[in-house]
């Protein structure tokens, strides 16, 4: 369209030619600018499998960097939830962490044509779908800009003030299960990794996290070469053994992490899956990584590029007849007519929802869950809460409030 050649309000006085210059010129600068957001900025595209630019291979503390050792962190969230954009912004600030804001997507918006399904198939609810829309957006923008490795975490996510810790022992569990040994490069320390050699293979090896294997260490992330999916914000997952379902394909090794002090007392653990492993089999203040066996809730994963090509085709554009979080462990567990992913997670996990204090109905855009107000907030299972300590935070201080002391010695 002609916006130059708009005629102006006839009641205007006739423009000096300087203020048309100017106009014009201004005009030309947003024109511009409009193609640049329309063609996106001109990078391109590195070849497939290539590490970080500059040939700079990963050390574990680059997890103290502000993408927490990622390439990039993107926050999803439909933008007329300023309440939560505020939210996440702020925790992100007092964190050091630098975050992409992704448009969340309004299930109504979309169109039935543009849903990927089997014969016969019912439309899902629109929030389920609108949530399906907008991961996969994420993932797309992931794979176009080719970013190596992304962290993905929903608007209402929070975290402990000790995260990178968390993260950093994290990552070295993952090395422990998945990096060959230094002694021998072609072996595992868990016997069970890549795949398990028989379907009923027990947990194998279970690993102290003080007294971890020496591994190769990795090339491309700090978080190790051999995984796709790292499921960090989840609501609940078991621990994969001979006795769960759809579990023959995973590997079956542990890293037990036992007195992590950012671990509540297990009476303020929190999950929805119906059979608790981490309570029923461990002390106090334990937490355990695995690979992903019936995981739930899709609060905050990791993906590499691969592993966001393979999610584009196996969940993007195949078959989405349930919930994304299910299509995440159908993803992970290699179900329902998907292939399996290398995909772990630590239980309990480092990120969870922050419930705020306000109406309940504002709680989820996703689920009712019912009236009423809600006169405190809280987040589950996190002891040093971001968001609880925000004014410790904004005050410089580091006198934490703890949402879970170790209750008093029973009698
Ligand atoms: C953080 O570290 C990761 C992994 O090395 C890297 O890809 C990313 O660019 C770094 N982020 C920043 C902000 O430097
Ligand atoms: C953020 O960075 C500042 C300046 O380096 C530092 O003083 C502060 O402790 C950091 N905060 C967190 C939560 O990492």
């Amino acid at each position: 369209m002609g916006l130059l050649t708009m005629p102006l309000t006839p009641s205007l006085r006739r423009p000096s030619n300087t203020v048309i210059l100017l106009f014009a010129s201004a005009v030309s600068v947003v024109l511009v600018f409009q193609v640049w957001l329309i063609n996106g900025p001109n990078i391109a595209a590195l070849p497939a499998g290539h590490f970080i630019p500059g040939g700079r291979h990963a050390n574990i503390n680059d997890i103290n960097n502000a993408t927490l050792g990622f390439e990039k962190i993107y926050v999803i969230g439909l933008p007329a939830r300023t309440d939560r954009r505020d939210g996440i912004v702020l925790s992100a600030a007092l964190s050091n962490m630098s975050i992409e804001l992704i448009d969340g997507v309004l299930g109504e918006t979309i169109s039935d044509k543009a849903i990927p399904s089997a014969e016969g198939y019912k439309r899902m609810p629109d929030p389920v779908l609108g949530c399906w829309r907008g991961h996969m957006n994420t993932i797309q923008e992931m794979v176009r800009l080719n970013i190596q490795t992304a962290l993905i975490l929903e608007d209402d996510a929070d975290w402990d003030v000790r995260i990178r810790d968390q993260l950093r022992d994290f990552a070295l569990s993952v090395h422990a299960l998945t990096q060959p040994l230094s002694e021998d490069p072609s072996s595992y320390a868990d016997s069970t990794f890549p795949s398990p050699k028989s379907p009923g293979a027990l947990p194998a090896s279970e690993l102290s996290f003080n007294d971890l294997p020496s591994t190769i260490p990795p090339k491309g992330s700090p978080y190790g070469d051999n995984w796709d999916f790292l499921w960090v914000g989840h609501c609940g997952m078991r621990l994969p053994s001979k006795s769960v379902k759809n579990g023959a394909k995973i590997p079956k090794g542990r890293v037990v992490h036992h007195d992590d002090p950012t671990v509540p007392q297990k009476q303020f653990l929190w999950t929805v899956s119906s059979v608790d492993d981490l309570k029923d089999g461990y002390e106090d203040h334990t937490r355990v990584v695995s690979h992903v066996q019936d995981g739930i809730c899709s609060l905050g994963y990791a993906i590499t590029q691969a592993g966001a090509r393979k999610l584009l085709h196996s969940i993007g554009l195949l078959n989405v007849d349930a919930a994304y979080d299910l299509l995440l462990r159908q993803y992970c567990e290699g179900s329902h007519g998907r292939p399996y992913h290398n995909c772990l997670a630590p239980i309990p996990s480092l990120f969870h929802h922050h419930r705020p204090a306000g109406s309940i109905q504002a709680e989820s855009d996703i689920s009712d869950h019912g009236d009423g107000y809600k006169k405190t907030a809280h987040t589950d299972v996190v002891r040093w809460s971001t968001r609880m300590n925000w004014d410790v935070l904004l005050d410089g201080k580091t006198n934490w409030k703890d949402q879970f002391p170790d209750a008093k010695q029973k009698a």
